[in-house]
C-alpha cells in the first residue's frame, strides 16, 4: 500500500496491494483528471493518458473550445454548467441564481491513517492499516473548497472515497447535488451488474450491458431500499467467477442514493455514485463544511468472486464495530411467525422452555409488546410496556427466560410514530409531512420527525429506559415505511431541501447513542425484511435481516445477492415455519436449516408447534452452527453455481483462511429424472493439500475418498443425484495432515 505524487508529471499514484488508481493534474489549468484504475503498475508515468494533446486540446492553448474539451475530458470530480455535458458530481445555486461551478487543484496531503467522517458512518483503520490522499481544489469564483479524500488499505484493494465541501465565500449558497465519487475511463465491453428486489425478494443480481446514454439506480424512498441496491460493479463482458475486471462501487450511506454509468458520445464511462439529487438542497453558510458520506471503490483483476472476497474482507475488518464484531452470535428464535402480535407472557414462556431445551440461545420478543398494539394500527411511539400482554412486567418476562439459560432480545421500530397513539396525539407536529395536506399513511404510520432534537431525545429516551428495565441483551431495530410527504415543521423554508439526509444523520446518532450506551448490546437492523441492508448501516450492527422471506429456496437468490458484497456474518437468516408463509412452500426441515447456516442462523417459528419429527432435528442443527460458525463467519466465500441463473440448483463454499478445511453447500432445488451426477468444481483450496470428506456418513454414495486441492478445483467432484426437491447437503472437507517422515 502505497501513495505517491510525482511532482515532475503531476501523477497521484495510489496503490493497494493489487490496484492503482492515478490522478493526474493538468499543467497550467490545474483540472485534475483521472489517469488510470486497474491492475498494480510499477510506473506513474502515465500523464499522456488524458489525452490532453489531442484535438480540441489543451484549454490553455483553446480557450475557444473549452467546452469541447470538458466534454471529453476525463474529469476526478466535476462541476456544472460550465461545458461538460455529461452527468456532473458537485451542483451549486448561488443566491443570485446562478449554477455554475468548476473545480481546480490547490494543493493535497498524504497521510497515515484515516479520518473519522463526522455524523457519518465510514470505514476505519490504524496509521498501520491505511494511508490516504487529500486534494484540495477551489472553484476561484465562488470561493468554494472541495476536498476529495482518498483512503486505501494495506489488506484489501479498497478505496473509500468521500468529498467535503467548504463555503469559503462570503455568502450562503445552496449545494444541489454533492455526489461522492465519479470514475472516468474508457468503456470496454463493460457489463453492469446491480441489485434489484422488492419486499420479501430483496438483491436479485441483475447484469446487463453498459450502452450509450444513461444507467442508473437510485433510490428517493429515505432508505437504501428493497427495491434498488446502493452498488453497482461493472466488468469487463468475458469475466468470470475467477478471473477477468471488475470494478465496483458500495455507498456507506442508508438514505437516498443515485448510482449511475453513462456512456458519452466518445465512448468514454462515467460511474457516478453519491445522495440522490432529488429532494435534495443543502443550505451552506459562509464558513460552513458539508460532508458527503463515503463511496468503497473496489477493483479485482480476479472476477467478480475476487470482487465479493475484498468487499467481504473490507467490511468485516474496517467497517464492523463492537463486542460481536468476530464473536458468534447466539442462536436465537424469534415470535414474530409463531404469533405475530397474540402473544403473551404465557406464550413466550412456552416457547421459551421448548427452544432452551433444543439448545436455542435467546428468545426475542417481536412487535405488540408496547402501547396498546395488537395489530399494526398503533402505539408506534408510546414504548411502554403492555402489562395486560407481558403480564408481570418486562423484568419478570426477561428474568424467567434468563432462569432458562436463555437471553432476551427485543423489537423496536424508533422512527415511527402512529396517529393512533399518545405520542401523535400530544404532538401531531413531529410527523413528517407537508402542511395542509393529509399525510399519507403506509403501514398505518408515518415516519418521526427526527431532525429535531426533542424528538429523538423523547424516542430515545423511552427506548432507553425499557432497555435499563431489564437484561435485555439484542434489540432488533425495525423500520417499516418509506419516506414520502416530505416536511418538516421543523425546518426553516429554506432548510426543508436537507430534511433527508439530517433525517438519515439523525438515525446514525441515534444508532451511535446505542451502542455507545449499552456496548455489550448485539443490534440488528431491519427494515421491513431487508429494505436497509447496506454497509452504512453495518457500522452500528454486526447484522441486519436479510428479507422477511425465509422460504429457504427464495433466500437461496436474496443471500447470493447479499453476499455479493456483504459479509456471510452480516446475514440474518432464520429456519422458519412450513408451509412458508411468503411463498406457501413447503421443504424439509433440514434444507431450511443448510440455507440458514450461511447467515446468523435462527429461528422463527412457534417450535411447541411444529412437526415433533422437526423439533427433533433442531439439537443436531444447533450443533451443526456451532461446528461451522467459526468457518462461515470468517472464511472466504466462493459462489460455485446459482438457482437464479441455472433453474436447477444452487451451491456454494466457504474455505478457511488457512485453507484447512471448506464447507460446501449443495441445495438441489429440482430433481431431474433420468439425469446423472452433477460435477462440481470447489474453488479456493490448497492444490498442494490433500483433502477428505469429514462427514462421509452424510455421502454414503462417495465414501471418504481423498482429494487434492487442485483435483477439487479444476476436476471436480460428481454429486449425486437426491431423490425429491428442494434437497440440501453439506460437505465438510478437511485437510488430511500428512505424517511427518
Ligand atoms: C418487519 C420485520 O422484517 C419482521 O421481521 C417483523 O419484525 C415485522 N416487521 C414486525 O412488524
Amino acid at each position: 500500500m502505497n501513495i505517491t505524487y510525482n511532482e515532475k508529471n503531476r501523477i497521484f499514484k495510489l496503490d493497494t496491494p493489487h490496484s492503482s488508481y492515478c490522478i493526474g493534474v493538468v499543467d497550467e489549468e490545474n483540472f485534475l483528471g483521472h489517469v488510470y484504475y486497474g491492475r498494480r503498475l510499477s510506473s506513474d508515468d502515465l500523464a499522456y493518458l488524458m489525452r490532453t494533446g489531442e484535438p480540441p486540446f489543451v484549454p490553455s492553448e483553446n480557450n475557444r473550445e473549452r467546452t469541447a474539451f470538458l466534454d471529453t475530458f476525463p474529469m476526478e470530480y466535476t462541476g456544472h454548467n460550465l461545458g461538460d455535458y455529461r452527468e456532473g458530481t458537485l451542483s451549486v445555486r448561488t443566491l443570485s441564481g446562478h449554477t455554475g461551478v468548476s473545480l481546480f487543484y490547490v494543493s493535497h496531503r498524504i497521510y497515515d491513517g484515516k479520518k473519522a467522517l463526522e455524523g457519518l458512518p465510514a470505514t476505519f483503520g490504524g496509521a498501520d492499516e491505511c494511508k490516504t490522499l487529500e486534494i484540495t481544489c477551489e472553484d476561484p469564483v465562488l470561493k468554494l473548497q472541495v476536498v476529495l479524500s482518498y483512503s486505501i488499505f494495506a489488506d484489501t484493494d479498497a478505496i473509500a472515497r468521500s468529498v467535503r465541501v467548504i463555503n469559503n465565500g462570503g455568502e450562503a449558497v445552496y449545494l444541489t447535488k454533492v455526489l461522492s465519487a465519479c470514475i472516468d475511463m474508457d468503456n470496454d465491453d463493460y457489463d453492469m451488474i446491480t441489485l434489484h428486489g422488492s419486499w420479501a425478494r430483496e438483491r436479485a443480481i441483475q447484469t446487463y450491458p453498459v450502452r450509450k446514454g444513461k444507467q442508473s439506480v437510485g433510490s428517493v424512498r429515505g432508505e437504501s431500499s428493497h427495491q434498488e441496491h446502493p452498488f453497482m460493479a461493472w466488468k469487463s463482458r468475458t469475466a468470470t467467477e475467477e478471473a477477468g475486471d471488475v470494478y465496483a462501487m458500495n455507498f456507506v450511506y442508508s438514505g437516498n442514493f443515485i448510482a449511475q454509468i453513462e456512456e458519452s458520445q466518445f465512448g468514454s464511462i462515467r460511474a457516478m455514485m453519491g445522495i440522490h439529487p432529488e429532494d435534495f438542497c443543502w443550505k451552506l453558510e459562509s464558513g460552513a463544511g458539508f460532508q458527503a458520506p463515503e463511496v468503497i471503490c473496489m477493483y479485482s483483476a480476479n472476477g467478480l468472486g475476487g470482487m465479493t472476497r475484498n468487499f467481504h474482507e473490507l467490511y468485516r475488518n474496517h467497517l464492523i464495530r463492537g463486542m460481536y464484531k468476530d464473536k458468534k452470535r447466539p442462536v436465537l428464535i424469534n415470535n414474530w411467525e409463531a404469533t405475530y402480535f397474540d402473544f403473551d407472557t404465557d406464550k413466550l414462556l412456552d416457547i421459551a422452555r421448548e427452544a432452551s431445551a433444543l439448545g436455542i440461545e435467546m428468545l426475542v420478543m417481536d412487535d405488540g409488546w408496547f402501547g396498546h398494539r395488537n395489530d399494526d394500527n398503533s402505539s408506534l411511539g408510546d414504548w411502554f410496556v403492555n402489562e395486560s400482554k407481558i403480564k408481570g412486567g418486562l423484568k419478570f418476562l426477561v428474568d424467567e427466560v434468563n432462569k432458562l439459560g436463555m437471553k432476551f432480545g427485543i423489537w423496536v421500530e424508533p422512527e415511527m410514530i402512529s396517529p393512533d397513539s399518545d405520542l401523535y396525539r400530544e404532538h401531531p407536529d413531529w410527523a413528517i409531512r407537508i402542511p395542509d395536506r393529509v399525510g399519507s399513511l403506509c403501514r398505518n404510520q408515518y415516519v418521526l420527525d427526527l431532525t429535531r432534537k426533542e424528538v429523538r431525545d423523547c424516542v430515545y429516551d423511552r427506548i432507553a429506559a425499557v432497555l435499563r428495565s431489564a437484561n435485555i441483551e439484542y434489540v432488533k431495530w425495525d423500520m417499516n415505511r418509506q419516506l414520502s410527504d416530505l416536511g418538516s415543521f421543523g425546518l426553516a423554508a429554506d432548510r426543508q431541501g436537507e430534511l433527508v439526509h439530517r433525517q438519515t444523520l439523525a438515525l446514525y446518532e441515534m444508532q451511535e447513542r446505542l451502542i455507545t450506551d449499552f456496548p455489550e448490546l448485539l443490534l440488528e437492523n431491519c427494515s421491513g425484511g431487508g429494505a436497509r441492508f447496506d454497509p452504512g448501516m453495518l457500522y452500528y450492527s454486526p447484522q441486519i435481516w436479510c428479507s422477511d422471506d425465509a422460504d429457504a429456496i427464495e433466500r437461496l437468490s436474496i443471500q447470493a445477492g447479499t453476499a455479493l458484497i456483504y459479509p456471510l456474518s452480516t446475514m440474518g437468516a432464520h429456519v422458519s415455519d412450513c408451509p412458508n408463509h411468503t411463498v406457501g412452500r413447503t421443504t424439509p426441515f433440514d434444507t431450511r436449516g443448510y440455507v440458514a447456516l450461511a447467515g446468523t442462523f435462527g429461528y422463527e417459528l412457534d417450535v411447541t408447534k411444529i412437526p415433533e419429527a422437526d423439533r427433533n432435528m433442531i439439537p443436531d442443527q444447533v450443533a451443526m452452527y456451532h461446528k461451522y460458525n467459526d468457518l462461515v463467519r470468517q472464511g472466504d466465500y466462493y459462489r460455485i453455481a446459482r438457482y437464479a441463473e441455472n433453474h436447477f440448483y444452487d451451491c456454494y463454499t466457504v474455505v478457511a483462511k488457512d485453507q484447512s478445511e471448506a464447507l460446501v453447500t449443495y441445495v438441489q432445488v429440482l430433481n431431474r429424472p433420468n439425469f446423472h451426477s452433477r460435477r462440481i468444481c470447489i474453488p479456493g483450496l490448497d492444490p498442494e493439500k490433500t483433502y477428505v470428506i469429514e462427514n462421509a456418513a452424510d455421502w454414503p454414495e462417495i465414501g471418504q475418498t481423498e482429494y487434492r486441492g487442485d483435483t477439487l478445483h479444476y476436476a471436480g467432484i460428481n454429486i449425486p443425484p437426491i431423490s425429491g426437491d428442494f434437497r440440501a447437503r453439506l460437505m465438510h472437507l478437511t485437510e488430511v495432515k500428512q505424517a511427518h517422515a
